[in-house]
């Protein structure tokens, strides 16, 4: 996600931003963009793409003196990755800047207000309503207009902001985005992650949810958005080298982001579902009710990881809306004789919107006649930008090979999606959406509680099964693509062979392959196919394969057939799918590390496969 460094101090404010920033592109971005303080204005520099285009702008000789300033890179979400896009954003006259990373839910609402009051807009973000909000509160007090400003806001922000009327003072605040302050001699400092912070101090102070700050040369005060009252919070002096900085500790970025996945889910349901209605809000996704009416059938088309979501889909969509869907790979659509035409909805999924096969895939729909949505995680992305429709996984940058956070955002897009669907054409009351929603905005929070008791459990276990040959995965229903998904997840990142069944297919051949040296990942939560499944978890027991199981807490039956269980927490059945990834992404994750593989760029593996 986005990136903000700002710095208040002694020294020459442009090298330490564009510093920071190099220190932050490991977060992702697609422009930047930086502000200092020099002779009572601002002085402001965006540049569309890497930080070196930044650079090349900017011109130092102006304010070459400058101590105070902000700079920003950007992960696009409101709008395209374009300079005009880029932060800083300014109010109407060009002396407030704002840097943000997050997302203003209620923006909408808050730009109608604000251009009825003469407001001039000059991006298509939601940052910019937070400079307009700002000045309209503004009086000769910043640190209070903003606080005044952020009581309006709803969504997360990490922000700094600038006033050409105080040149040496930061206002920040954060809410549900990272912000940490960096404390030095006659200088303070604010950055998204401390890497940015590493060459000029150790000394941090990590600021939470609904705290703000007022940064000056050396001295600053922290209070809440709330309340006034100063907060004497406790400095951190970080050991951390730079590349453990920038996966905040973690031992890879695979592992970071399986551990980002409630937020990145949250970030994707935000500000999508009203809770008290059940009214699923998907503004971009470019078809109007009859269009959604007239649909009679959907065809889902991606690849890999990508594919094992659309696989997930048909089960949902089929169950509650009643369209039949059929689900591609999108090298084998590509070239398939289809039957699509203007009654047809194709829909694509990917994590990248630039995945060659995904892409002529819907190209080709296109020209058949279909109308195209896009379900994807990099905004501006070449299959953003031809689909009719998007709808955007708000997961953030996803700088492992393997999909994790991409995939289950994906899913929660997917299940939206459904309830959007069913709400249109009447198939799913508002009863129902009031119940899923909700369930899956705690869903995200099942999953944070439980991530770390499952590493440590599932780190234990991997230690009688790291060396196997191979290792195969069983399911039923809609958790056979997780089946899928951990045989493709451990065969990219450990080369360990892995296959993934839907476990009633096992008697019909793969079952031959059972012996004393064959792990078998069994997902077997209590749902409607749990006994079937549970049979054919017998017959594998019967021929002395090496379960290893995972179902609903309290499920004691599986202890009697394998002294390896892990148990996840019960949830409706249709989030299982979701729940299910998490043990299979850990299983692989703590295996390829135990054999010593490079988890974050498997051999022969490209992050975004643009050939054929
Ligand atoms: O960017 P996309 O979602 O279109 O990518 C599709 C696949 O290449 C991708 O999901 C791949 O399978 C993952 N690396 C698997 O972890």
């Amino acid at each position: 996600m986005c990136g903000i460094v700002g710095y208040v101090g002694t020294r020459r404010v442009v090298p330490i931003l564009l510093e920071g920033l190099r220190r932050l592109e490991y977060r992702g971005y697609d422009s930047a963009g930086l502000v200092y303080q020099h002779e009572g204005k601002l002085v402001r520099y965006r540049a569309e793409g890497k930080l070196i285009n930044l650079e090349n702008t900017v011109d130092e000789n102006i304010g070459v003196a400058s101590s105070t300033g902000i700079g920003h890179t950007r992960w696009a979400t409101h709008g395209a990755p374009t300079e005009m896009n880029a932060h800083p954003h300014t109010d109407c006259t060009g002396e407030l800047v704002v840097v943000h990373n997050g997302i203003i839910e209620n923006y909408n609402t808050l730009k109608k207000d604000l251009l009825a009051r003469g407001h001039v807009f000059s991006s298509e973000t939601d940052t910019e309503v937070l400079a307009h909000l700002i000045e309209e509160h503004l009086d000769d007090d910043l640190e209070e207009a903003v606080r005044k400003a952020l009581t309006l806001v709803e969504g997360s922000y990490a922000l700094g902001v600038l006033w050409a009327k105080e040149p040496e003072m930061i206002v920040a605040a954060r809410n549900h985005s990272p912000l940490v302050m960096g404390v030095g001699e006659d200088a303070c400092y604010i950055a998204s992650d401390v890497p940015a912070l590493l060459p000029y101090t150790k000394d941090v102070i990590f600021l939470d949810d609904k705290e703000m700050t007022v940064l000056r040369k050396g001295e600053y005060t922290i209070t809440t958005v709330d309340d006034t009252t100063p907060l004497n919070k406790p400095v951190t002096t970080i050991e951390w080298n730079a590349a453990m900085a920038e996966k905040a500790g973690y031992r890879h970025f695979m592992l970071k982001e399986i551990f980002e996945q409630p937020q990145a889910i949250l970030n994707t349901v935000s500000g999508r579902i009203v809770p008290d209605t059940g009214m699923i809000e998907l503004p971009e996704i470019g078809l109007d009710d009859i269009a959604i009416k007239s649909i009679e059938r959907i065809a889902l088309v991606a690849c890999g990881t990508s594919w094992h979501a659309a696989l997930i889909a048909k089960y949902w969509i089929e169950k509650w809306v009643g369209i039949p869907v059929e689900v591609d790979i999108a090298s084998e659509f590509r070239y398939r004789s289809l039957l699509i035409n203007d009654k047809v909805l194709t829909i694509s999924i990917s994590q990248s919107g630039e995945t060659a096969d995904t892409l002529a895939g819907i190209r080709r729909a296109a020209q058949m006649g279909s109308k195209i949505l896009t379900i994807c995680n990099v905004v501006g992305s070449t299959m953003t930008r031809e689909a009719d429709g998007v709808i955007y996984t708000h997961a953030g940058p996803e700088i492992g090979v393997a999909s994790t956070k991409a995939f289950t955002s994906q899913l929660a897009a997917l299940f939206l999606l459904t309830l959007y669907l069913g709400q249109v054409r009447g198939t799913m009351d508002s009863e129902q959406r009031i119940v899923y929603g909700a369930a899956l905005i705690d869903l995200a929070k099942t999953i944070e509680e439980l991530l770390p008791r499952l590493q440590e459990e599932i780190a234990a276990l991997i230690e009688s099964f790291y060396d196997s040959r191979d290792f195969l995965f069983v399911a039923r229903g809609m958790n056979f693509p997780i089946a899928l998904e951990g045989a493709l997840k451990l065969k990219e990142i450990s080369y360990i062979h892995a296959e993934g069944y839907a476990a009633g297919e096992l008697k019909h051949g793969p079952i031959a392959l059972i012996d004393k040296d064959m792990p078998v990942m069994g997902l077997v939560p209590q749902d409607e196919v749990y006994q079937k499944s549970v049979s054919n978890l017998e017959e594998i027991k019967a021929r002395q394969g090496r379960l290893v199981l995972i179902g609903t807490a309290g499920d004691e039956h599986l202890s009697n057939l394998t002294e390896h269980v892990l148990y996840l927490p019960k949830v409706i059945d249709d989030l299982n799918p979701i729940l299910y990834t998490i043990p299979a992404q850990l299983l692989s994750y703590e295996i390829a590390n135990r054999r010593g593989c490079d988890v974050d760029q498997p051999r022969n593996l490209a992050k975004s496969v643009t050939v054929e």
